[in-house]
């Protein structure tokens, strides 16, 4: 699903992304340019993080 039109970015690609280290919106920003032109996205993307980064810790916890 495409999360950002103006720079056609998918879920899928964010996802990619923190899995490879991005943990902020900036960092997302630098690495995909996610929400650095209208900004709709900004709110989708965050939400798509927020998912990713709690299933990492979820996953993290369930290894300790
Ligand atoms: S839709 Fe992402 S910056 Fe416009």
């Amino acid at each position: 699903m495409y999360v950002c039109l103006c720079h056609g970015v998918t879920d899928t690609q964010i996802e990619s992304a923190i899995d490879n280290g991005a943990e902020t919106m900036k960092s997302l920003a630098i690495e995909l340019k996610v929400g650095t032109q209208c900004g709709k996205c900004c709110q989708c993307t965050k939400r798509v993080l927020n998912k990713k980064l709690l299933q990492i810790a979820e996953t993290q916890s369930q290894v300790a």
